[in-house]
């Protein structure tokens, strides 16, 4: 688990000051992935430089499983940093040095005896599915396998947390589900905490059990896929499953509703059951039904005949877990 308490940094630039992290709060489960998205210059790389307390935070704590990282002495800072691994959008790999050497680069550090480095070096490779490429060198790899190294490294010494930053922004579109799908895995094999930065919904989409969006140093929207999805007039919510852009034109004068709903509704005939239900006609305007995590979503825009009692049609999707926004009447 990691817990970000009210982490503020302020950076000084002669007398101007400026507030990159106003005070950011977090909580990941063991076992999450968390995914953090936000424009650029929203603190994204400053909140990553406190995690892995490259950069000391103005003031607030950040803690792995309970225990603190922040305000330590210089000795515990050492043994804290390896608490986190960080995945870096290109792997950063030692070019001059072999697959199992640039993994068991951090255990080097440590003062690892030679054979425990080889079999924690060998199990690493194996995990990420990169046995076969111990002795090849990064110009000799794609950059899926790069990231595959950068992983293993990561996890060499036996972390809590893996924090990722835009771990797959510089791969395509193939690759980065494959990365994903080594996280998701990783994270189900070693019970591992993830962190994703990113700026990439997609990202997001594929592997992440909850969300923050990061805005001006703040959090500002944050939750599970499920409940920023139902939090209709969300920015999460729009993002993540938008309308298509031109969505048709009313034909009628009835109220136009937009619903999201999740799970089991997501498949489930809403709109023909609604017809049956009050023997009326419902106009679709735009829909899309989307895979996220390992659920269905479902986003609607559609609208009511006039001249019906359209809050009891509300009541009734709100009573089957949908969330309704009134577009307003055309
Ligand atoms: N070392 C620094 N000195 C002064 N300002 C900084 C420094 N690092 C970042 N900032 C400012 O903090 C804000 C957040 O930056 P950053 O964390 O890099 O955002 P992101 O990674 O989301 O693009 C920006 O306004 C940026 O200009
Ligand atoms: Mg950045």
């Amino acid at each position: 688990m990691i817990t970000v308490s009210d982490l503020r940094k302020v950076y000084r630039q002669g007398n101007n000051e400026v507030v990159a992290l106003a005070g950011v709060s977090l909580e990941v489960p063991t076992g999450k992935i968390h995914g953090i998205v936000g424009h650029s210059g929203a603190g994204k790389s400053t909140l990553v430089r406190c995690l892995t307390l490259l950069d000391q935070p103005t003031s607030g704590t950040v803690a792995v499983n309970g225990k603190e990282l922040t305000n330590v002495s210089a000795s515990e800072l050492r043994d804290a940093r390896r608490r986190i691994g960080m995945v870096f959008q290109h792997a950063n790999l030692f070019d001059s040095r072999t697959t199992e050497e640039n993994v068991g680069y951090p255990l080097e550090l440590t003062g690892t005896p030679k054979n425990e480095i080889k079999t924690k070096v060998a199990q690493l490779l194996e995990l990420v599915g990169l046995d076969k490429f111990a002795k090849a060198y990064p110009s000799q790899l794609s950059g899926g396998q790069r990231q595959r190294v950068g992983i293993a490294r990561a996890l060499a010494t036996d972390p809590d947390v893996l924090l990722c930053d835009e771990p797959t922004s510089a791969l395509d579109p193939k690759t980065t589900d494959e990365i994903l799908e080594l996280v998701k895995e990783l994270r189900g094999r070693l019970n591992i905490t993830v962190l994703i930065i990113t700026h990439e919904m997609h990202v997001v989409k594929q592997a992440c059990d909850s969300v923050s969006l990061l805005e001006g140093g703040k959090i500002v929207e944050h939750g599970d896929i499920a409940s920023v999805i139902s939090n209709a007039k969300g920015r999460l919510a729009q993002t993540l499953m938008p309308l298509p852009g031109d969505a048709p034109r009313s034909a009628g004068s009835g109220t136009i509703l937009d619903l999201l709903y999740t799970g089991d509704q997501a498949t489930e005939p809403v709109i023909s059951s609604l017809s049956r239900q009050f023997n009326i006609d419902v106009n679709v305007l735009a829909g899309s039904v989307e895979q996220l995590s390992d659920q269905q979503y479902a986003h609607l825009r559609i609208q009511l005949p006039a001249g019906i009692n359209e809050q009891e049609i509300i009541n009734h999707l709100q009573s089957n877990g949908i969330a309704v926004t009134v577009k307003g009447t055309k």
